[in-house]
């Protein structure tokens, strides 16, 4: 039976992936997660009882126990998802991304190229990286990033994905390993850690705090519901050409005012803020009264937008989500499954603000 090893499958991404693949595939499963601040065994709680799925706790940036995993389970395909994911944290403490990002998937590729070279077979080994639009910089107010849009990565989160990228690229070049980039837009939906803009505005609002944006809320993102990346992903991994590259993008830009005011009107329906004890203990009576306009991020990109024509016209790949859709099923996830968001924040993040630079360079990881 075919074996996927999925890196920071218990990440947002890498757990509703597992998820899917579960569903739509008769792969077995492995899990390679180092469980950072950012991921949990709760966003997989209900799969790892299946016997086609196995977790191992493993940090992609030990060299040694990532060629371990190819010899214990000799998988047909890597699906790497595990990095640091926040930008606000690397612009204080660059430090870890260089060390998972970058060298998690230099150590990858390394691994997976002897590992393919000892098969009968290279091409019966495939190894697909997800990477972001946010390799490509920022835009103005036109056009959209297409697969050769130049790489212009302005935060250290971009500039360890872009990194790692071209590595990606240069395995496939030079030593022939079979691989394939996924460069996805904003992704939002189920298990999202909350630190990222729509579950913090979401819990925020349920909670009467401060819904703080960024400068004047006027930057525009391209969203993308989770389960229409993870479908991208998956087609990519079955039917994509080695080599390539495959821009994933939902054609939904939106700024991210407009993407909390959004979220206010869905919570509105939900649970009215006239009705919600944390906002009249605090005599609000509108969750869009919470907003607030805070400092910039540094570098902060004004604008992606994402062309997936390629994906579109040579895999066949459609978003199943509307925004509106995806937006109204993400917030009513959250506002019922507040015992996963009281498990996932408890310890880990306290909803303070990150990125504003001021931290001192430290190699301590998360
Ligand atoms: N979330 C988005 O909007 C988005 C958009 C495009 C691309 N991506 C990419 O998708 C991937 C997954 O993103 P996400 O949003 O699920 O991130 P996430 O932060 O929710 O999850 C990352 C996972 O990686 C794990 N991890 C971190 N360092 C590790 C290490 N050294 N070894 C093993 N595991 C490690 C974490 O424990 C966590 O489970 C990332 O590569 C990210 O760059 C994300």
């Amino acid at each position: 039976m075919e074996t996927i090893l999925i890196t920071g499958g218990a990440g947002f991404i890498g757990s509703n992936l597992v998820r899917l693949a579960l569903a739509e595939t008769a792969a077995s499963l492995v899990i390679v997660d180092k469980l950072t601040y950012a991921g949990s065994l709760n966003n997989l709680e209900d799969v790892l009882h299946n016997p086609r799925v196995t977790f191992s706790r493993t940090d992609i940036a030990e060299q040694t126990a990532v060629a371990e995993l190819f010899r214990t389970y000799r998988p047909q395909a890597v699906v790497n998802c595990a990095a640091e994911t926040h930008v606000d944290r690397s612009i204080d403490n660059p430090w870890p991304f260089v060390e998972t990002n970058l060298i998690g998937t230099f150590y990858l590729l390394e691994a997976a190229r002897k590992y393919a070279a000892s098969l009968d077979a290279q091409g019966q080994f495939r190894f697909l990286h997800v990477s972001t639009d946010e390799v490509y910089g920022s835009l103005g107010p036109g056009g959209s990033f297409s697969e050769s849009s130049p790489y212009t990565p302005n935060s250290p989160y971009s500039a360890s994905k872009a990194s790692a990228d071209h590595f990606v690229r240069a395995y496939y070049e030079t030593y022939g390993l079979q691989t394939v980039i996924t460069s996805c837009s904003n992704n939002y939906g189920p298990y999202q850690f909350p630190e990222k803009l729509i579950p913090l505005m979401i819990l925020n609002a349920l909670e009467g705090q401060p819904l703080p944006i960024y400068g004047d809320g006027q930057h525009v993102r391209d969203w993308l519901h989770v389960e229409d990346h993870c479908r991208g992903i998956l087609l990519a991994l079955r039917q994509g050409k080695s080599g390539e590259q495959y821009n994933i993008g939902g054609g939904s830009e939106r700024t991210n005012r407009a993407v909390v005011e959004q979220v206010c009107t869905i919570l509105e329906e939900l649970l009215p803020a006239l009705k919600n004890a944390a906002l009249k203990k605090r005599g609000i009576t509108a969750y869009a009264d919470l907003v607030t306009c805070v400092t910039d991020r540094p570098g902060h990109d004004r604008r992606y937008a994402i062309d997936a024509t390629k994906i579109r016209t040579q895999l066949g790949w459609r978003p199943r989500y509307t925004f509106e859709q995806g937006l109204a099923q993400t917030v009513r996830w959250y506002v019922d499954n507040r015992r996963w968001c009281e498990a996932i924040g408890a310890d880990r993040y306290n909803r303070a603000r990150l990125g504003l630079g001021a931290a001192p360079l430290t190699k301590d990881r998360s």
